[in-house]
């Protein structure tokens, strides 16, 4: 039985990306696709898990599809304020939730490579962030995660993220460690949109497995932190 995949956001950069990585794997389908001022319908009840890529105003709306119906939701959608976090923790009282912020392996294994800077906290340290021009949040949700393990790592605030927008840059996100002998840098730069959209679909086929609770990125790569 192929796994039924939601996309919402569907004609958005990502959701059309999404739909491509969909469409290349056999044991998906491509069940339902959902856009600005449309409802899935009766189609929401036999959706096995729903990817949104859309906008935060539109989460809590989408949850409830998925609520409703007992589904799996995975959301890469940034610019989150608090409300649509705790949104995302009551969901995940009921349903499994996977939100990340970054859905590349790459940047799950950086954010755990930050435990290594926890040996040099003594250090200044720089968070710089590089997109394209129509990229509508900065910082950059990926950059305001870093920074949130960075300063949980260092046991110290880390100063504003540098932004910068501009062309078509995919994300370049860079780590400075600085000290008055050395600059140690972790970078990470995604070459394309697909990235994303394998990592948001490999979340989605990992989480209709899992059992109610919130999920990140990197749980699917080395399992959910107790
Ligand atoms: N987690 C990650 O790995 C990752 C990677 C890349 C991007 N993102 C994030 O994903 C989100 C989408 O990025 P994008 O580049 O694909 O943006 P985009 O091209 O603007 O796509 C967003 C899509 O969602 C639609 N939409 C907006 N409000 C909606 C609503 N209320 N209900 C249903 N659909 C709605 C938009 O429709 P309209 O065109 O009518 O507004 C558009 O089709 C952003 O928050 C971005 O930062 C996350």
């Amino acid at each position: 039985m192929k796994i039924k995949i939601g996309v919402i956001g569907a004609s958005g950069r990502m959701g059309q990306e999404i739909q491509t990585v969909i469409s290349r794997n056999e044991q998906l389908e491509n069940f339902c696709a959902v856009d600005r001022n449309e409802e899935p319908g009766a189609k929401a009840s036999e959706v096995d898990v729903w990817i949104d890529f859309s906008s935060p105003e539109a989460l809590s709306k989408n949850l409830q599809w998925a609520i409703t119906n007992q589904k799996a939701f995975v959301c890469g959608t940034t610019g989150f304020s608090q409300e649509h976090y705790r949104l995302l923790e009551k969901a995940a009282e009921k349903i499994p939730v996977l939100w990340a912020s970054n859905m590349s392996m790459g940047v799950a294994v950086l954010n755990e490579a930050l435990k290594a800077f926890s040996a040099i906290a003594d250090f200044d340290f720089q968070i710089e962030e590089i997109h394209h021009n129509k990229k509508k949040d900065r910082p950059s949700g990926t950059a305001i995660t870093l920074k949130q393990n960075l300063e949980k790592v260092l046991n110290k605030s880390v100063p504003e993220t540098l932004a910068i927008r501009g062309g078509g840059v995919f994300g370049v996100h860079k780590i400075f460690a600085m000290s008055d002998e050395e600059v140690l840098t972790f970078e990470h730069t995604a070459l394309n949109r697909t990235v994303f959209a394998k990592g948001a679909v490999k979340a989605a086929t990992w989480l209709v497995e899992q059992k109610p609770g919130l999920y990140q990125i990197r749980d699917v790569l080395f399992g959910k932190r107790n």
